[in-house]
């Protein structure tokens, strides 16, 4: 590559961050719903959206410019496929992580990125003087925006962990951290002889209910608002951790973990989900998802070899590690 075309390609990439915040100022507009049965002009947009018609025009060619949006001779706009994602009622809605994403308070740690590689400590809370999950705790906008888009990614993954791996032979099976409830309201669905218990913080499995009843799961899952770093309810064969570890460091980890252990019976199972860290070049999504645990929860995301030892510092040994999909792996672990 000659260097001209070297440096073009260089701030094309610097400057996607610009596509990134249009994307997700048109999620939380949710312009795609809008248009989604038909045309409309940024005009009749702006009036349903409450925004400034000339700005919203400005917003939603440049978006039509990148692939997301299409603008009509008459000036009219309507989805792509691309633009389809951004729909609520789409099949994997993108719409939940765009909004999220966009959102100042996040954005502002991701603007400090430099402090923590300065220092390897956490730009969130060096920005708001705490760490993220008592910020959204004291901000329940925020709080639902964010637990919305892991449920949103935890349907979008759940078929893949259901076809990586077999739940059939839990009778009790208890996802810690669950969010809403959304990866054990579609295990439960798939499961029926399996019982559920859905664990996260009080504010966050307040919306529980809802989720397990739309997939008809209610009754058979105990809903239980606790802190993972306390204690949890106790007996399960199956604990789940979905993207749990990777928000945390060793040490905490090893608290959580100590915990999961003395919830589960002497055969159970612990069940990992997180992205496994690719060789060196390769595996760009997880290695900035690492970025994103660095500077906003302060976790990070590891190698196979580093959940090895993690785990057996946590009282487990790991006995598979199964890719379930690019973004996704089930790491089977068993008390010692
Ligand atoms: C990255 S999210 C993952 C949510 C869910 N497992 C998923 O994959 O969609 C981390 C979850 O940990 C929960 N969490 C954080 N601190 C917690 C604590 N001390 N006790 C219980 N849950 C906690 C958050 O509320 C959040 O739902």
């Amino acid at each position: 590559m000659d260097p001209r075309t070297a440096a073009f390609e260089v701030i094309r990439m610097v400057n996607e961050y610009r596509v990134s915040q249009a994307i997700s100022v048109a999620a939380m507009l949710g312009i795609a719903d809008h248009i989604k049965d038909g045309k409309r002009s940024a005009v009749d947009l702006a009036s349903l959206t409450g925004t400034h018609p000339r700005a919203l025009y400005r917003l939603l060619r440049a978006l039509a410019a990148a692939g997301i949006f299409h603008e009509a001779e008459d000036g009219q706009f309507s989805l792509t496929p691309l633009g389809g994602a951004l729909r609520s009622d789409a099949e994997h809605s993108a719409a939940p992580w765009a909004a999220f994403v966009g959102r100042p308070y996040y954005r502002q740690a991701w603007s400090d990125l430099l402090y923590s590689i300065q220092c390897g400590r956490n730009a969130f809370r060096h920005a708001h003087g705490k760490g993220v999950w008592e910020y959204r705790a004291e901000h329940p906008e925020e709080s639902g925006i964010f637990d919305l888009a892991m449920a949103a990614n935890s349907r979008g993954v759940a078929a893949a962990i259901l076809a990586a791996y077999d739940f059939s032979r839990f009778p009790v099976i208890m996802d810690v951290g669950g969010g809403q409830g959304a990866l054990l309201a579609e295990i439960l669905a798939a499961n029926p002889r399996s019982r559920g218990i859905l664990f996260d913080q009080p504010h966050v499995v307040a919306a529980a209910g809802r989720v397990m009843a739309e997939k008809g799961v209610a009754e058979r899952c105990d809903i239980v608002g606790g802190d993972f770093l306390a204690a949890l309810p106790s007996a399960a064969d199956a604990l789940l951790l979905k993207w749990i570890l990777h928000d945390w460091d060793d040490e905490t980890n090893i608290s959580i973990l100590k915990n999961c252990r003395k919830a589960m019976r002497a055969d159970g199972k612990l069940l990992v989900f997180e992205a496994v860290l690719a060789p060196p070049n390769e595996g760009a999504t997880a290695k900035f998802a690492d970025l994103n645990m660095l500077v906003a929860p302060g976790g990070e995301e590891r190698t196979a070899e580093e959940f090895r030892s993690l785990l057996a510092k946590g009282g487990f040994e790991v006995a598979d590690i199964i890719e379930a999909g690019p973004r996704i792996s089930v790491i089977e672990a068993r008390p010692v």
